[in-house]
């Protein structure tokens, strides 16, 4: 899959907006994901307007690019989907992923911002959307069209790879 293969962490991009379809295709793409007992726990919020593109860029020190982002998509899991609570976080990690593979293949960059587990993260976004009790944020992606072209590191490790038996190296 040639998606996956081209894809990089983008987080400087051009000042366009991106296309209200492409948006619903990277949408489309998160809830086309695995997750446990079909559960989809997921939800999300698209986030274009600048106040609240800065108000996220204070979720933690790294996250302050995000002011300059033309839009983001914050991802947040529903406690009341949850028939296997212990499995939400792969569930959107699943979700995450495939939303930056179809951001590539609609030719647009992004980048995935850890929130779940960390709490004061946590914390900030509930208080940015005023999301009640059942809904906790787990990442935000922000995207758009790259400023640059990306250089992708090939990373193939053939000593993490055992066949039949583990050995030690
Ligand atoms: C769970 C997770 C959390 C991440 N959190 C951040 C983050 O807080 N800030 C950031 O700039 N990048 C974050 N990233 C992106 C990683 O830094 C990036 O994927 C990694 O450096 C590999 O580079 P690549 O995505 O270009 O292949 C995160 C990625 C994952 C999967």
């Amino acid at each position: 899959m040639n998606e996956i293969f081209n894809r990089a962490s983008v987080r400087v991009f051009k000042d366009a907006p991106v296309e209200k379809e492409k948006i619903e295709m990277l949408l489309k793409a998160a809830m086309q994901a695995p997750s446990a007992g079909n559960q989809r726990p997921w939800e999300f919020i698209v986030v274009e307007d600048k106040k609240t593109l800065e108000q996220l860029s204070e979720t933690d020190p790294y996250a302050k690019f995000v002011a300059k982002v033309p839009a983001a998509i914050v991802a947040l899991g529903n406690t009341d989907e949850m028939r296997f609570p212990e499995h939400w976080e792969q569930d959107l990690g699943a979700a995450c992923e495939n939303i930056l593979l179809e951001a590539v293949s609609q030719d647009l960059g992004a980048v995935w911002l850890g929130v779940a587990p960390l709490k004061e993260r946590m914390d900030h976004i509930t208080k940015v959307f005023d999301l009640p009790d059942n809904i906790r944020p787990y990442a935000i992606i922000p995207f758009g069209y790259a400023k640059r072209p990306y250089e992708v590191e090939e990373r193939y490790d053939a000593g993490r790879v055992h066949f039949e038996k583990y050995t030690q190296k």
